[in-house]
Formats: C-alpha cells, sequence, structure tokens
C-alpha cells in the first residue's frame, strides 16, 4: 500500500483510450502526423529519461544547472506549501527545489501530474523516500484535459512547468494551456516556466539527431505504443528518424520516413494507411523562444513576468510568472 494517494484520469492505454480521434485525423491528413503526447507509454518514458543523460541534448542539465543557482532565492521568494508539476515526468530536477523548501510548514505537498504512469509512481516511490515530510499526490491525466481535477490547494502555490514541454505546443494550445494554469493560481501564487532558446541550428540539430541514436529509438517507439494501443501493424524498422531545424519557425521538426512504400493496418480505427517510400509521419515540434516570444506569450496569456533566468550562454530560460 503506497503512502501517497495517485488519481488516474485516464483508461488502460492512458491517452490513447480517448484520442483515437486524433490518431485517425492525423494519419489520414496530407502531411501525416501524430503528436508528441503519445510517445509516453513505459519505454517513452524510459528512453526520454536517457535523452536527458546524452552530451547533445543540453536543455535538461542547463535547466538542472539554473535551478540549483536560483532554488534558494527562488524558494524563500515564492514561500510555496505546495508545488503542482505539469508534465513532471521522472521529477528528478524537482529535487533541487524541494531541497531548497523553505518554512514550507506541516502541510508541504508536491502534485506531479503526468500521462504517464508509471513514471509518476516511480518518481513518487522515489520521493517518499527521500522527503517523508512532504505529502505527495499524484495525478495521471491530459494536461490539455484535465488540469480542473488537480486537487485544489493547500496554502501558496508554485506550479512547475519545466522541460521547454510547452515547446511541443502550437501557439494557440499554449495559450489555452496557460488559460487553464491561471485558473489554478491564487494571487500570490507562481508559476516557473522552463522554454528553450533561439540558437545556432547546429547546437539544436545534433540535441535531437544524436550519434547513439536515442533519439531515433524513442521517436520509433511511437509507433509501437500505436500499434498495442490501436492493434496496428507498422514495421518499426521499415521507418528512419530525422530532426530539422526550422528557422522560420523556429522550431525543431520531428519526423519518421518510411524506408519503403508500406499498407498499414490500424485494426483499433478499422483503417488501412498507405505510406510512400520517403513519406514522412511528423511526430514532434520543439519550439525555440527569445525572451521578445517568451514575453509576448506570457503577456497574451494575460500573465506578468516577474523573474528572468537564464545561463551564460543564454541556452534556455526559467520564466518566473504571476497572474497579473
Ligand atoms: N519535466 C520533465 C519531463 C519532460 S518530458 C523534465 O523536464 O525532464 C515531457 C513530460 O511531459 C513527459 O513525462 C510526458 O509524459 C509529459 N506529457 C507530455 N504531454 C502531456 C500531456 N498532454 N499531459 C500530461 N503530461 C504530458
Ligand atoms: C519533452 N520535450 C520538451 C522534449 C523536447 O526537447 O522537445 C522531447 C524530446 N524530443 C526529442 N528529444 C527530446
Amino acid at each position: 500500500m503506497p503512502g501517497f494517494p495517485i488519481d488516474v484520469h485516464l483508461g488502460e492505454h492512458g491517452l490513447l483510450d480517448s484520442i483515437a480521434d486524433d490518431v485517425r485525423r492525423g494519419l489520414s491528413a496530407q502531411q501525416k502526423f501524430l503528436l508528441p503526447k503519445f510517445f509516453y507509454d513505459e519505454a517513452g518514458s524510459l528512453l526520454f529519461e536517457q535523452i536527458t543523460e546524452l552530451p547533445e541534448y543540453y536543455p535538461t542539465r542547463t535547466e538542472l544547472n539554473i535551478l540549483t543557482d536560483i532554488a534558494s532565492d527562488l524558494m524563500q521568494r515564492v514561500g510555496p506549501q505546495e508545488l503542482v508539476e505539469l508534465g513532471s515526468g521522472s521529477s528528478t530536477k524537482t529535487r533541487v527545489l524541494l531541497d531548497a523548501r523553505y518554512n514550507m510548514g506541516t502541510s508541504a505537498r508536491y502534485i506531479p501530474f503526468d500521462v504517464s504512469k508509471t513514471i509518476v509512481e516511480s518518481a513518487c516511490e522515489d520521493l517518499h523516500g527521500r522527503y517523508p515530510d512532504i505529502a505527495l499526490h499524484g495525478v495521471i491525466g491530459d494536461f490539455e484535459r484535465h488540469l480542473g481535477l488537480i486537487p485544489p490547494a493547500v496554502g501558496r502555490r508554485l506550479v512547475l512547468f519545466m522541460g521547454s514541454t510547452i515547446g511541443n505546443l502550437e501557439l494557440p494550445e499554449r495559450l489555452e494551456l496557460l488559460d487553464g494554469i491561471r485558473k489554478l493560481l491564487s494571487p500570490g501564487d507562481f508559476l516557473l516556466l522552463g522554454m528553450d532558446m533561439v540558437k545556432d541550428s547546429a547546437v539544436l540539430e545534433a540535441a535531437y539527431n544524436d550519434a547513439a541514436g536515442v533519439t531515433a529509438a524513442f521517436n520509433l517507439n511511437i509507433l509501437s505504443v500505436i500499434n498495442n494501443a490501436l492493434q496496428a501493424d507498422f514495421n518499426v524498422e521499415e521507418f528512419r528518424h530525422r530532426a530539422h531545424y526550422n528557422h522560420e519557425l523556429d522550431r525543431i521538426e520531428m519526423h519518421l520516413y518510411a524506408r519503403s512504400a508500406q499498407s498499414v493496418h490500424i485494426t483499433g480505427l478499422g483503417m488501412t494507411m498507405e505510406v510512400a517510400k520517403g513519406e514522412s509521419i511528423w511526430t514532434e515540434s520543439s519550439h525555440k523562444f527569445t525572451q521578445e516570444t517568451a514575453m509576448s506569450m506570457i503577456e497574451e496569456a494575460g500573465m506578468c513576468l516577474d523573474t528572468w533566468y537564464t545561463d551564460s550562454l543564454h541556452y534556455y530560460g526559467l520564466a518566473l510568472i504571476t497572474t497579473r
């Protein structure tokens, strides 16, 4: 019996139980696409953890370094009783903030929220051992649909949305999500938002085409996720990973290219899909920000920038945000 509740708002196949329509729409489109939130079954979450350790993938390391520098000042300034983290994954970086907690009091609580049940369970097991004084309350859900199901606040709240996961959404979805986050905040509460910054495209492309092929395995795993959840027969070996930087739109675009012409049957959708040799399925956009584009997004969402934190190379930004 775990010492913490985990609320589950998704079915057996996670998101795929509820978004068959999204898969059908994506695979029927002229430019075929799948949504990046489908990456994160158990294997996908583990592969993402491996990505964070890659020499080429600088975002996690850089965000961790910034957090280490600011944790003590930040936690004193905000003084939260609880942390709510969206897309929390393994919660590894969060430990830096929990270590620096200041006056969190007896009602201290941490709420990790993620689509991936296994990663939240293992994160909670780990955190329970490290911080027995902090109440844990896991939530398994889609931050685009289930923010309203987060338990009511126990006191001043700091919402965390790190890892630049916001960059995996298009601007209208980002604004909608920020609006949902605003509703989680009361006056005096804060949001800490992590964003990967525009930089030399060679650095960006290397981060998404690593030499060890871990990002390729992560990208290809999305086909196994669809195979398992929707009884499809994608031949994973007949696809090849590639990520390119789009300079006009400031984003990495990650694709799976068919090595050969194929017919794919998706029993769960009752559909057969034809893929031509060389055709791609677009699986992820990872938008990169400047301080200006970050600021205008925050303002457009009706929120206020309190403090902008970055590293010496300006590779990564963390925005401490309040409601107006
Ligand atoms: N915050 C962690 C993990 C980033 S990876 C870090 O910075 O290292 C992105 C995380 O967001 C994954 O754990 C994934 O499962 C989760 N995620 C992606 N889309 C989601 C959605 N729509 N709702 C909830 N969680 C989501
Ligand atoms: C979670 N997200 C911000 C990662 C990113 O960098 O866009 C996912 C990822 N895709 C490939 N590598 C990492």
